[in-house]
């Protein structure tokens, strides 16, 4: 086989407003909401032996986020697990992770106020997911504090992401694998992609669902397996001093799961090492992720 035909092969497909396409013959008109304003939404969803993972949850968010923003939702719960699954399957990998986008959709005259009847744009595609690296877990990352520059409405998974994509920019420059941000309060909201966690004395604290954070997928599943093992955990706002005097602090996302941060603006986080009670929940997280694999392995 030649190296077109590989390539060819190899090639991802992509769905775009109705077609499966490949990757790199899908164009976006450049008079879309979504290019000229950052008018969408989005939802990453894990993928694993081939099945969507907490489908209904991240579904519901996405609904909500439309909501919010005044988009209608332009499918059914039916068509979109039906054009997913389509997309995982027209790929070869077990573990896969879905970026799904739904914008406002294509405005001739450039104007803030969207014009009536407008088509959204669906664009969907996916990517192999790949395990976090055994030394990532093992030695677990440097995070950085930084003022949370964003927008009062962060409870909607919006695709404008600049001020999350200077934040990483400023962690990176400060030698930092990402930072945790601190509202104008002082009191810890989220990663620039991740929700935080701290443990003290064995108990876990998340910040409150609230206009200020994205209500993580992860951040649930986490909070259901606490509750389920009778390991205490208090949504409560966390200042910037009892993050600092944490014992552990974690990071969640979809693709990165729980995550243990051991090192703060370049000081050790309790004991320097990936604590206790992240191990106990990451080890619960994959029994749970395991259950689910095996449900849909014949
Ligand atoms: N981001 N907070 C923010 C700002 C996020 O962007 C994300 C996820 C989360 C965690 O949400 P979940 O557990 O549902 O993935 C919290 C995705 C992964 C991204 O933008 O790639």
């Amino acid at each position: 086989m030649n190296q077109i035909d590989n390539n060819k092969k190899n090639e991802q497909i992509v769905y775009l407003n109705g077609q499966f396409i490949p990757m790199t013959q899908s164009k976006i008109a450049t008079q879309d909401r979504g290019f000229l304003f950052g008018d969408g939404v989005y939802e990453v969803i894990p993928v694993y032996n081939r099945h969507l993972f907490s489908f209904k949850e991240h579904l519901q968010r996405l609904k909500n986020s439309l909501h919010a923003v005044s988009i209608p939702n332009p499918l059914t719960e039916k068509e979109w697990l039906n054009l997913l699954n389509q997309l995982i399957k027209k790929h070869p990998w077990q573990e896969q992770y879905i970026y799904l986008q739904v914008t406002r959709g294509i405005q001739m005259q450039r104007d803030h106020l969207p014009a009536d009847g407008l088509t959204p744009t669906i664009y969907a595609y996916t990517n192999p997911l790949k395990p976090i690296s055994q030394e990532t877990l093992e030695k677990g990352i440097r995070v950085i504090t930084l003022e949370d520059i964003r927008w009062l409405r962060c409870d909607i998974k919006a695709i404008t992401l600049l001020p999350n994509v200077m934040m990483k920019l400023a962690a990176k420059s400060q030698n930092a694998d990402d930072a945790i941000l601190i509202s104008k309060k002082g009191f810890v909201t989220e990663g620039t992609a991740s929700n935080a966690f701290i443990v003290k004395k064995g108990t876990i604290f998340t910040p409150p669902n609230s206009t200020k954070l994205l209500p993580g997928i992860t951040r649930l599943l986490i909070e259901r397996i606490a509750k389920n093992h009778n390991i205490p955990l208090v949504e409560q706002n966390i200042t910037e001093q009892a993050l600092t005097d944490a014992d552990e602090i974690w990071l969640s996302s979809s693709t990165k799961e729980a995550l243990p941060v051991t090192s703060l603006n370049g000081k050790p986080v309790g004991t320097g090492k990936p604590g206790m009670v992240w191990h106990k929940i990451k080890t619960y997280y994959q029994a749970q992720k395991q259950a689910f694999i095996e449900e849909y392995t014949d």
